[in-house]
């Protein structure tokens, strides 16, 4: 039985109505990162940020999963082996697309967390200065999101995983952020394939490629992988 490791990126999401960040029309094109995705932006100008995140959260709304998130969640129940999917997306659209077996290393849009007691919840509405923590009541509540500068959830995990993989696959990150895109590297043992519109920058580190939209691709990929299962 073979270790898979999936890591997505907002490639995935694109189709769903999602923004990704390094396109013509992306997310980095109106924001500049460092005026909302750091620590420092949110000491400097918190009601930006709370903004520029409370926008996004109500975004999820009007969107649904795609193909490529349902494929990945068909691939998940009748893979035979270990199974771990790593996503870079704030989205939930694996979970709503069924995945279980799943980590968010960048945080997640629908949850918050309280600076002073560190504790997390659910939170599926706008947040502001005004809301305060329901655990200690104080007011430094902020999205549950890694911002640059800051280490991403679960890497110990996500190591062993993928140090352990036979196959590895890409789909819809451009690679240019780090750790993740030092993950096909790391992946060393594994059989490892990209799936993305485009070449990247870190294409050469991969064996296979498919080059198309991931709502065509990850499908037939994922059939294909469960028929040598
Ligand atoms: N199908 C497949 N690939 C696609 C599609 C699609 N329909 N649409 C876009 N892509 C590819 C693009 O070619 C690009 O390589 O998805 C990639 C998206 O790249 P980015 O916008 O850079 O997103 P991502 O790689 O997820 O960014 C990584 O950077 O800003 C941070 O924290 C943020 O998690 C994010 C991280």
């Amino acid at each position: 039985m073979k270790n898979l490791v999936v890591l997505t990126g907002a490639g995935i999401s694109a189709e769903s109505g999602v923004q990704t960040f390094r396109a013509a029309d992306g997310l980095w094109e109106d924001h500049r990162i460092e005026d909302v995705a750091t620590p420092e932006a949110f000491r400097r100008n918190p009601e930006l940020v709370h903004r520029f995140y409370n926008a996004r959260r109500a975004k999820l709304r009007d969107v649904k999963p795609n193909d490529a998130h349902l494929a990945l969640a068909r691939l998940e129940k009748d893979w035979l082996g270990a199974f771990l999917l790593i996503t870079q997306n704030v989205d939930d659209l694996h979970e709503r697309a069924g995945s279980h077996q799943l980590v968010h290393m960048h945080g997640e849009l629908l949850k918050i967390f309280c600076e002073v007691c560190e504790k997390r919840q659910k939170h599926a509405d706008d947040l502001g200065l005004g809301d305060s923590c329901p655990n200690c009541h104080s007011k430094r509540m902020r999205p549950d999101i890694v911002w640059f500068g800051e280490m991403p959830y679960h890497m110990e995990m996500i190591y062993d995983a993928l140090a352990k993989a036979d196959v590895f696959i890409s789909i819809g990150t451009s690679g240019l952020v780090y750790p993740a895109a030092g993950f096909s590297k790391l992946a060393s043992r594994a059989h490892r394939i990209e799936v993305n519109l485009q070449g990247t920058s870190v294409s050469p580190s991969f064996h296979e490629h498919r080059l198309g939209r991931a709502s065509e691709e990850v499908p037939s990929l994922v059939t294909e992988l469960l028929q040598k299962n």
